[in-house]
């Protein structure tokens, strides 16, 4: 048996635009809305986890794990300018509260991707006066996440800053094969915002914090180590550093890239998952954490997202098995690593792809809602009952 540390946390992950339906105030509506969107479809409702939130929460305990990762939508929190909404906020310190009345550890992500419209529509995450409405709204969220276990600022600032790259090669119609390198403006922004959130977040008194990073297996087929080097700096490192002094960095790990003299290549198509192309690569997460243990030994690790997007989900236990041991063995070799949080509790809304990759432990009808555990479901809550694989 491969055993996990006492006290690991085992748990599941959503984010609040991909499964709570009607997020009509922010910024992934508009553009899911927008003429030309590269959006395959637009949220709509989601998995109406606004209101069915108890029920996700009666999921995840009843199959035995003890943590929930979720987010807060600020659109909803702040509809306009400074003009707060209490019952918006009452709504997730209810979901907190939810969690520890079922005996699940909150783990509140504030800004999960999307920002209110009116952020949008001046200055976004690179404008002047943003760094002050983070602040405003982080303090304004605080108080009703004292019970959380774990409050992540930002999610994956390090991807979020990559997205202006994709969405430029988009509009010149270029070829996407592999994660771009960085728009360096935004992550030093998003940086900055990250630095903001936290002092507010210390101020307060908060639980925990930090951020969560995309966490690649970089490897080099021969050749590649210069822009290998190059991407990790721009897409790992910088963020990794700036995590320096934090309670802890969350990782999210899916995938590998691999690099030859020119660059990134491609992999085998028949390595391919449904989402992004990504490559199948369970053995990216034990080298991904190794790696940031590395970068930032004195930082607590939790792995805050790993999954796969398969309509197989015999393939999803298979893949998430092997991550484990890859994870297990990082830890034994000394990452201190405290739980795991496997993306996703439910089949959801995968941003510009729609719902047609499933990375659910939980299947969703389009039409009801109704929710349908996977195996797999029950399959991690035995591993977390056991704290361990066979
Ligand atoms: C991560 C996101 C998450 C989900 C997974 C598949 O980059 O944080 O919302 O879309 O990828």
């Amino acid at each position: 048996m491969t055993t996990f540390p006492d006290g690991f946390l085992w748990g599941t992950a959503t984010a609040a635009h991909q499964v709570e339906g009607g997020n009509v105030n922010n910024d992934h509506w508009e553009m899911e809305h927008a003429e030309h969107s590269p959006f395959v479809e637009p949220s709509g409702d989601a998995c109406d986890s606004w209101h069915r939130w108890a029920e996700d929460l009666d999921l995840v305990a009843g199959a035995g794990l003890d943590t929930y990762r979720f987010s807060l939508e600020w659109s909803r929190i702040e509809p306009a300018e400074g003009e707060f909404s209490r019952a918006a906020l009452d709504h997730y310190r209810r979901i907190v509260d939810g969690c520890r009345d079922r005996g699940l550890n909150p783990l509140v992500t504030l800004v999960h991707f999307t920002m209110p419209r009116w952020l949008m529509h001046d200055g976004g995450w690179t404008g002047p006066k943003t760094g002050d409405r983070i602040a405003r709204f982080a303090e304004f969220a605080a108080p009703a996440l004292t019970d959380a276990e774990y409050v992540a600022t930002i999610n994956e600032p390090n991807l979020m800053a990559v997205q202006p790259v994709i969405g430029a090669m988009a509009r010149r119609g270029e070829q996407i094969t592999g994660l771009p390198v960085p728009d360096q403006e935004v992550a030093e922004a998003l940086i900055g915002l990250h630095g903001r959130t936290m002092e507010v977040l210390r101020g307060a008194g908060s639980r925990p914090a930090g951020m969560t990073l995309v966490g690649l297996e970089y490897i080099d087929e021969g050749g590649g180590s210069e822009p290998l080097r190059a991407a990790r700096a721009a897409m790992m490192d910088q963020f990794l550093v700036a995590a320096e002094g934090d309670d802890f960095v969350g990782l999210q790990i899916y995938t590998a890239q691999r690099f030859g003299p020119d660059g990134l290549v491609a992999p085998p198509v028949d390595q391919q998952t449904l989402a992004h192309g990504m490559e199948r690569r369970p053995e990216a997460l034990g080298a991904a954490v190794r790696y940031a243990a590395g970068v930032l030994p004195g930082v607590p690790l939790l792995v805050t997202e790993n999954g796969i997007a398969t309509a197989d989900d015999d393939d999803r236990i298979r893949f998430t098995e092997d991550a484990l041991r890859g994870l297990a063995a990082a830890i034994a070799d000394g990452a201190d690593v405290r739980g795991y949080v496997h993306w996703s509790l439910l089949d959801n809304f995968e941003w510009m792809l729609g719902y047609a990759p499933t990375f659910g432990l939980v299947a969703v009808d389009r039409e009801t809602f109704a929710r349908t555990a996977k195996p797999s479901l029950a399959w991690l809550g035995e591993v977390a009952r056991r704290n361990g694989l066979i």
